[in-house]
This record gives structure tokens, C-alpha cells and sequence, in this order.
């Protein structure tokens, strides 16, 4: 099935807020650019579009659509680029037909498109918001999940986006159930709790960073946004914290480990790249020091001397 575009040609929303740093806008506009461009082409001529009925048409067979509808963020469109007294039609397309013959054939239900064109429906409004320039390569998209299978136009207003972290990660669970399981583990975020959400952590519309991950100033990944004093700039960074990223030591979704890291003990963890190989001399994969005398307890636990495992401002070794 194919549906004439119902809209006029200009009607994207102004950026919104901003998780991009300056340095990403360029490529914002390059990606903007291509989507306005990609959506110009099959520009129909306006003798061949059906007609349109209004929403009041609409309304007089689907009054509790209609009704519920004027209570939803999405009432704004009847003021906004055009579409007074026809709001229903912007996502629905033309629908004078199907008010006469009220048949399920004659109008656009994007419930029954393919994912990338339930997608298109609402892209034409809102693709160029700045949260959502990564959607193209995240998994989301990649894998037919709608904007459908998360925001929900007719229903409480709520249901459009959800915004408390409880609501949140339900809608998150219903799909990631082995995650949400991860959560429950002895050492987690306190997302069982409604204290924070998945989004907190991950942008649900995709981003430049590997699964999804929630960016904060400068590109760096969401976890900075909490824990601000792992940032740096340390004169002396820690390389994997730097380079390979929290999860080289942590598993963020939880964990049966203390400090939710990837080992049960603290020595495991560093020895799996200090480890005690033939190399004589390299602090990475050789013996450590000679004072490091791996039978004495009083040498087990690393971080009682490797007190700034995360980077130090003052020593080379992390000790202070
Ligand atoms: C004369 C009454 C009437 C009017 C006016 C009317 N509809 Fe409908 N509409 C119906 C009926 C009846 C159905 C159920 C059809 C079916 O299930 O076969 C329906 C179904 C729908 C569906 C679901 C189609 C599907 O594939 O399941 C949509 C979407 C819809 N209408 C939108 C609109 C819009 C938008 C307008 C205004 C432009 C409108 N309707 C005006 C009677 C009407
Ligand atoms: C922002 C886009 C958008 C607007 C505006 C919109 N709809 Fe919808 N409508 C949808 C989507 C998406 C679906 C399919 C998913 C769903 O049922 O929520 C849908 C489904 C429907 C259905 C089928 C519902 C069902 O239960 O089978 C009807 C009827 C309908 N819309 C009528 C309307 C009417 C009347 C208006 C105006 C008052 C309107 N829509 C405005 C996006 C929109
Ligand atoms: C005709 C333009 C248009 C279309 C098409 C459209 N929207 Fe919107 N959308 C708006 C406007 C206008 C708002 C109100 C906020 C604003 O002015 O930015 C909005 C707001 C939203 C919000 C944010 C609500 C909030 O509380 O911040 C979500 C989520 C949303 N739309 C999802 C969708 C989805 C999903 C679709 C496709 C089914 C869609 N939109 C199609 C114009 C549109
Ligand atoms: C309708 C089902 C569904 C819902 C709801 C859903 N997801 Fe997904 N998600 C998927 C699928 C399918 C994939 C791709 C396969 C995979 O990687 O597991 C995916 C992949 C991901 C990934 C991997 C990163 C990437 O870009 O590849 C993250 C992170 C993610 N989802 C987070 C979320 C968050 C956060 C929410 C809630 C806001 C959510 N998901 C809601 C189905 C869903
Ligand atoms: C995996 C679930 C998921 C999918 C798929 C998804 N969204 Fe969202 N969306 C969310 C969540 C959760 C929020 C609230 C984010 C927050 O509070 O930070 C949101 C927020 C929004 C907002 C409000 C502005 C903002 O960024 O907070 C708009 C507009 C929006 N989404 C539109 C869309 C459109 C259009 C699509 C499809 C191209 C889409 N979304 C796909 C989960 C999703
Ligand atoms: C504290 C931050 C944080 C929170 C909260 C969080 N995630 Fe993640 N998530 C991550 C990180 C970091 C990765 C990447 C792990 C890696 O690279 O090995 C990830 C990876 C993923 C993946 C990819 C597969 C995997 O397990 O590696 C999915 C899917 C996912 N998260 C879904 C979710 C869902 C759903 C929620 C909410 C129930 C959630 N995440 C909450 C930080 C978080
Ligand atoms: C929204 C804020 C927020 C974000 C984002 C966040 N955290 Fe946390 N984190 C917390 C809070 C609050 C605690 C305190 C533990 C609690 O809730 O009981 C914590 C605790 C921790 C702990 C220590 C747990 C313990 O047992 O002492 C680790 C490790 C951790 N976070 C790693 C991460 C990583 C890695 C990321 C990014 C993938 C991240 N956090 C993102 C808020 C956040
Ligand atoms: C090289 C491994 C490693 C990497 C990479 C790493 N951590 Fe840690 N982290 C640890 C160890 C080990 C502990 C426990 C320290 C202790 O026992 O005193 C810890 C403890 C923590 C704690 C709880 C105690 C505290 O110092 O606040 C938080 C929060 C934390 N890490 C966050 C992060 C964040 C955020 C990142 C990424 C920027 C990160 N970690 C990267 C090894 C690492
Ligand atoms: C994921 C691998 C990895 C883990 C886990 C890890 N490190 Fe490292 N560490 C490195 C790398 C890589 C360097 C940089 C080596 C270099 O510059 O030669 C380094 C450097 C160091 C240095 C400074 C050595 C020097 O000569 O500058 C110390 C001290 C250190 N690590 C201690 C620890 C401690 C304590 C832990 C456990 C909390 C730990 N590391 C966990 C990879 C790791
Ligand atoms: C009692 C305090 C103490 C404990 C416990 C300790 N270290 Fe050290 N470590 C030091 C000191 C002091 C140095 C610096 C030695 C020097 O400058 O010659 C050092 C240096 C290092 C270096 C750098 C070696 C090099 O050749 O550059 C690494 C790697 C290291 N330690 C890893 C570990 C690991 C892994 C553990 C836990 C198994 C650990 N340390 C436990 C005190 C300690």
C-alpha cells in the first residue's frame, strides 16, 4: 500500500533540547539535510491529493478518540504548520473518503504499516530534533522497532511519553526482560526502585556512542553526568577507564559483585591485566614490583595503596 504524503512540505519542529556537543552540530545539519532532502523527492501534485474532511468530520464517529485527543501534547498541531481544523489528517492523510464510506480501506492506520513507515509518519514532523539524529544506526531502528512501540497517540496523556522512571523502565521490561533481571541482582542502580530509569543511561532514540548510550558534554558517556569526579582530566589517567570505558571493570545493570564490578574480588579484577605472565618488567601483564608479594594478604587487596584506580591528579601509581 502506498499513501500520498499528507504534508505540506515544511513541516518540521525546531530542534529541541540538546544532549550534542557543539562539536556534533555540523553533522547534525549534514544528517537534517539529507533527511529534508530524501523527503522532498516524491513531492505530489496538489490536483491528485484526495481531499481532506477536518477533524470535526472525523470526530462525529470517533468521539472518544477525538476527545481524548484535544487533552495530549499533540492538540498543539491544530494551532500549528497548517493543519487547523485538520489535525487527525496529519498522521492519518486525507480522509474524506473513508467519512463517507467510513471503511477501514480508505484511510492510513499507521498500526498497519511496515515499521519504517509508521516511522515516516511521525519523522515528517519530527525528524529533525536533535535527540533523535543517532536513530538510524542504533538497534531500534535497525530492528523495526516503531516510534509506535514506545509512544502511544491516543489514550491518556501519558501514554504519548512516558517521563517518571517507573513508567519508564515497565516500558523498557516489557521487551528487555533479561536486562530488567540483571537489575536484580544484589548490586545494581536502584531501578527496581523508580530511583532512576534506563534513559538516565541510554538514549531510547539511538546515539553516536556503541548500544545506544546516553552522552553528556563533550561526547562522554552518560555515567559522567553522576559520577563527575571519574571524569577528570587526570594527569595521570588510568588507561582502561579512559579507553575501553566503565564497563571494562563494572557491569552497569548490576551484579552479584560488590561495587558492581565484573570480578568478586577487587585483585581478580586488576590482575586480569596486571597478571603474573613470564614478562619481567611491564606494569601490564608482567610480575608487579618486587614489594608486591601476591602470598602476603597484606598485598591482596589492591585498593587500600591503589586508592585512585579511576585516575589521580598527584601520582603516577594511583596511590593518592
Ligand atoms: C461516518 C463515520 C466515520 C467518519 C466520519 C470517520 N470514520 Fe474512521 N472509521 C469509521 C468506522 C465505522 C471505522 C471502522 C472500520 C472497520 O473496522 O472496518 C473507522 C476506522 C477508522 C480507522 C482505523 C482503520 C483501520 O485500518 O483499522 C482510522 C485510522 C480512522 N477511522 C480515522 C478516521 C479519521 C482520521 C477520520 C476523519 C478524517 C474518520 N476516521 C472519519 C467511521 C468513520
Ligand atoms: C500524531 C499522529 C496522529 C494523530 C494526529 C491522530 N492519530 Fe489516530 N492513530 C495514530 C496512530 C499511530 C494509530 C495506530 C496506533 C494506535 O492505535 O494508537 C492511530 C489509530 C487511530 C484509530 C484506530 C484506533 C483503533 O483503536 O483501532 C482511529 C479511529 C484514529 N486513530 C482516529 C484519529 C482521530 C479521530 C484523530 C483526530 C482527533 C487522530 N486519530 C489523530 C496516529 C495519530
Ligand atoms: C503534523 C506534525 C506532527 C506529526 C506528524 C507527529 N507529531 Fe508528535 N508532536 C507534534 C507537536 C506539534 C508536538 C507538541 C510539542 C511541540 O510543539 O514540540 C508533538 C509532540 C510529541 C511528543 C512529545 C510529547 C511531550 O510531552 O514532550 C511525542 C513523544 C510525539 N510527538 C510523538 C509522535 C509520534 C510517535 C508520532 C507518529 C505517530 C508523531 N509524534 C507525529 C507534531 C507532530
Ligand atoms: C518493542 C520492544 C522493545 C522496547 C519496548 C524497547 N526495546 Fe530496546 N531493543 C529492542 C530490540 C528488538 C533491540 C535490538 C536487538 C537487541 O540488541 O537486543 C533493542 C536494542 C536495544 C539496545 C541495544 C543498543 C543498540 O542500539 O543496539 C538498548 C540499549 C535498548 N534496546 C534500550 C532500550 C530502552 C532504554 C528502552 C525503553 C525506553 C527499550 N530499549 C525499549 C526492543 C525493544
Ligand atoms: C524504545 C522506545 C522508544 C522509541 C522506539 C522511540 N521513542 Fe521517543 N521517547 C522514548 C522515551 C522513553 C522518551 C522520554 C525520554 C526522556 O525522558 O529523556 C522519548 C521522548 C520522545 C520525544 C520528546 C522529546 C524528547 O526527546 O524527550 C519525542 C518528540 C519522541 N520521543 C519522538 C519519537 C519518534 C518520532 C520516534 C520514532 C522515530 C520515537 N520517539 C521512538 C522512547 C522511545
Ligand atoms: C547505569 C547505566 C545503565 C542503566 C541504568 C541501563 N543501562 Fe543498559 N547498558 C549500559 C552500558 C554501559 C551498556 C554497555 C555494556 C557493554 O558495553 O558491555 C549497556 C548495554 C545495554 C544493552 C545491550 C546488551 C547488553 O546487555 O550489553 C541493552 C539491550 C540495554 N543496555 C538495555 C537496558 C535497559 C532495558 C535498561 C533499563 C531496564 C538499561 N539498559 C539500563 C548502561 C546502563
Ligand atoms: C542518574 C545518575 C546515575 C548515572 C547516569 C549512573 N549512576 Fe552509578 N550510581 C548512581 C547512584 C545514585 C549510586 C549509588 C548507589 C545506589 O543507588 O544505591 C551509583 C552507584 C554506582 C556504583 C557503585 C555501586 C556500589 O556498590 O557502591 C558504580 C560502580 C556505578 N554507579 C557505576 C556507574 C556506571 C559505570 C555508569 C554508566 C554506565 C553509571 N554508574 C551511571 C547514579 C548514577
Ligand atoms: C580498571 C577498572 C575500572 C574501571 C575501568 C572503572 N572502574 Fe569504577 N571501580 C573500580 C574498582 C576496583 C572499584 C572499587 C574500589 C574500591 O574497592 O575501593 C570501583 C568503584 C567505583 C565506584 C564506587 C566507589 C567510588 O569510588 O565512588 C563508582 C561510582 C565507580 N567505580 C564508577 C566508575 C565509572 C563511572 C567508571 C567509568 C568512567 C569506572 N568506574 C571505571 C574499577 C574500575
Ligand atoms: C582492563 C585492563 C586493566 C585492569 C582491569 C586494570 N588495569 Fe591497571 N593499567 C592497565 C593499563 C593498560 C595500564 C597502562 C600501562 C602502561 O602505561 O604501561 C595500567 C596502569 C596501571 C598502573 C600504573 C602503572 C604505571 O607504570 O604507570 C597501576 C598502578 C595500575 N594500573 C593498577 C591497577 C589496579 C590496582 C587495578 C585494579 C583495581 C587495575 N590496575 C586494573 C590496564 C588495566
Ligand atoms: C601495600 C600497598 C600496595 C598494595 C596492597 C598493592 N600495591 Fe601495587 N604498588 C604499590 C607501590 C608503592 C607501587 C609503586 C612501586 C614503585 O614505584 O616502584 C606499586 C606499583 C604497582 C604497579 C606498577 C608496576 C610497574 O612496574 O610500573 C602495578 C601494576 C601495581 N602496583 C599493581 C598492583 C596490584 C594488581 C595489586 C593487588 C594485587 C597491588 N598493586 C597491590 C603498593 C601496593
Amino acid at each position: 500500500m502506498s499513501w500520498p504524503s499528507p504534508l505540506p512540505s515544511a513541516t518540521t519542529l525546531p530542534p529541541q533540547r540538546s544532549r550534542l556537543g557543539a562539536g556534533l552540530r555540523p553533522a547534525l545539519g549534514a544528517v537534517a539535510a539529507m533527511l529534508f532532502f530524501a523527503a522532498a523527492l516524491p513531492a505530489q501534485p496538489e490536483q491528485a491529493k484526495p481531499g481532506y474532511a477536518g477533524s470535526e468530520t472525523c470526530s462525529t464517529c470517533h468521539e472518544d478518540i477525538a476527545k481524548a485527543f484535544g487533552r495530549t501534547p499533540h492538540q498543539a498541531i491544530d494551532k500549528k504548520r497548517g493543519w487547523e481544523t485538520k489535525a487527525c489528517e496529519s498522521c492519518h492523510g486525507p480522509g474524506s473518503k473513508h467519512a463517507e464510506s467510513a471503511s477501514a480501506d480508505d484511510i492510513r492506520n499507521p498500526a498497519k504499516l511496515a515499521a519504517s513507515d509508521q516511522d515516516k509518519t511521525c519523522l515528517t514532523c519530527h525528524r529533525n530534533q536533535p535527540t533523535h539524529v543517532g536513530r538510524v544506526r542504533a538497534g531500534h531502528a535497525r530492528s523495526q522497532v516503531s516510534c509506535n512501540s514506545c509512544h502511544t497517540v491516543h489514550q491518556t496523556p501519558d501514554a504519548l511519553v512516558a517521563r517518571k522512571a517507573v513508567n519508564t523502565n515497565q516500558q523498557c521490561a516489557r521487551c528487555h526482560t533479561s536486562t530488567w533481571a540483571e537489575f536484580q541482582r544484589p548490586h545494581s542502580h536502584r531501578l527496581a526502585e523508580g530511583a532512576m530509569s534506563c534513559v538516565d543511561c541510554h538514549n531510547p532514540h539511538g546515539s553516536f556512542l556503541p548500544k545506544s548510550l546516553q552522552t553528556v558534554s563533550a561526547n562522554e558517556p552518560g555515567c559522567l553526568k553522576c559520577h563527575g569526579d571519574k571524569r577528570g582530566p587526570f594527569p595521570y589517567d588510568h588507561a582502561p577507564v579512559k579507553l575501553e570505558g566503565c564497563a571494562s571493570c563494572h557491569q552497569p545493570h548490576g551484579s552479584s559483585n560488590p561495587r558492581m564490578l565484573t570480578r568478586h574480588e577487587v585483585r581478580l579484577q586488576c590482575l586480569e591485566c596486571h597478571a603474573n605472565t613470564a614478562v619481567q618488567t611491564a606494569a601490564l601483564g608482567g610480575v608487579p614490583p618486587a614489594i608486591h608479594d601476591l602470598r602476603s594478604p597484606r598485598f591482596r587487596n589492591c585498593t587500600t595503596c591503589h586508592q585512585k584506580v579511576h585516575g589521580s591528579h598527584v601520582n603516577r601509581m594511583f596511590l593518592r
